[in-house]
């Protein structure tokens, strides 16, 4: 549905013009798993969105309704549950009941939610819900928190209510990307740096189509190994608050002291590290050669060290070597499924996109989709000129 179409159902529905709110879902070029480790990222958000229209209600109802899924659900304002439904709504909801707690005033509304990003491909249609929202409801109050703020808000909201632990990296790329730009964030200050995509190419998406959930087991059992390996680098040194702190150095002198598992998990986080800052230089220079070497280096960390690919990505990844025009790709995003990104020239992603969708099908019987995406700018306010 475009957002004329949102607009036209919204009033038919409720009734009145609404206003709305757009926020993006996210492709990570590099720097997988280490935005809990207080470690570096570098997403781009991309072309597809969550839209949430929203209207005033005089009394202090908040009903919820989504363009997706039949069920819709109200709530009064003044005795919000403070623990997760296990419906869709809980995206909104957890915005709702952190922006109370953060000490926002808010008022009575009606709220259509459209999505068009794919759900469980990790391109983070959660984390956009939630932007989405979170703009859409400060609008109904006098507060007003600034991007990084809202940010840290949904990414509490999905901690505390949804109940996974995610990192920051995707609330803050859909809040502050930036269009024909990756972000470089360093997630323990949230300062970042916006690096331009090279002239000329395109993050080609690839859908494995095998879905993962982040809020079950297996992301939160990675957090927990982190957490594990940094009480032992604490022991060594007090200094360390999180893998982030741990250099290169300092793992190679305690590796044999650490439980092989965890020793997995902190090599990929610490080597990761290192190669996000590598592949923005490598950007920032236009040495792309670079940057999709350290593409496949990650690649091959999260799977064999991180453990988090699957058969469907590694058949993916492998499936687009050769291929005309092709610089370099990875999974992208938590893992256990979701998709793979691929820096492509420009001149060669179309034919990039039928022909690795063939070799990918051929593999597994699996017909994935394909998304030629650019950088786009992060969440913002579209009425009244949509
Ligand atoms: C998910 C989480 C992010 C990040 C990635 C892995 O997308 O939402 O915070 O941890 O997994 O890099």
């Amino acid at each position: 549905m475009n957002v004329a179409g949102l607009a036209a159902h919204f009033e038919e529905l409720v009734g009145g013009r609404p206003r709305i709110f757009r926020a993006p879902g996210r492709v990570n070029l590099i720097g997988e798993h280490t935005d809990y480790n207080d470690g570096y990222v570098m997403p781009a958000a991309i072309g597809f969105s969550a839209y949430v229209a929203l209207g005033p209600r005089p009394d202090r109802k908040l009903l919820i309704r989504s363009e997706e899924f039949a069920r819709q659900f109200e709530f009064d304002l003044d005795r919000l549950p403070q623990q997760r439904t296990g419906e869709w709504c809980d995206y909104v909801l957890g915005v709702a009941v952190v922006l109370q707690r953060q000490g926002l005033n808010l008022a009575g509304a009606n709220l259509l939610i459209d999505g068009e990003i794919p759900i469980g491909a990790g391109l983070s249609s959660s984390a956009a819900i939630e932007v989405a929202s979170a703009l859409a409801l400060m609008s109904r109050s006098e507060g007003h928190l600034p991007l990084p703020e809202i940010a840290k808000l949904c990414q509490t909201a999905e901690n505390t209510f949804v109940g996974a632990r995610v990192g920051i990296m995707d609330q803050f790329v859909s809040c502050l990307g930036k269009a024909r730009h990756a972000l470089l964030l360093d997630c323990r200050t949230l300062a970042f740096e916006l690096a331009p995509i090279p002239a000329g190419i395109q993050l080609v998406v690839c859908n494995t189509m095998v879905k993962h959930d982040l809020a079950t087991g297996t992301y939160n059992t990675r957090r927990a190994e982190c957490e594990e390996a940094v009480r032992y680098f604490a022991k060594w040194n007090p200094a360390v608050r999180a893998l982030r702190d741990v250099s290169v150095d300092l793992l190679k002198r305690h590796a044999a002291d650490l439980p092989p598992t965890i020793l997995k998990r902190c090599s990929h986080v610490i080597h990761e590290n290192q190669r996000t800052l590598d592949a923005a230089r490598a950007f920032t220079q236009g040495d792309l050669a670079k940057m999709g070497e350290l593409m496949r280096e990650s690649h091959q960390s999260l799977r064999d060290l991180y453990q988090v690919s699957c058969r469907e990505l590694d058949v993916m990844v492998e499936a687009a070597a050769g291929l005309p025009g092709y610089i370099g790709g990875r999974m992208t995003g938590g893992g256990f499924g979701g998709c793979t990104v691929n820096l492509v020239r420009h001149e060669h992603a179309a034919d990039f996109a039928t022909r690795i969708s063939e070799r990918f099908r051929q593999a597994t019987g699996i017909e994935p989709q394909i998304y030629i995406c650019s950088a786009e700018d992060g969440a913002r306010e579209l009425s009244p000129s949509f």
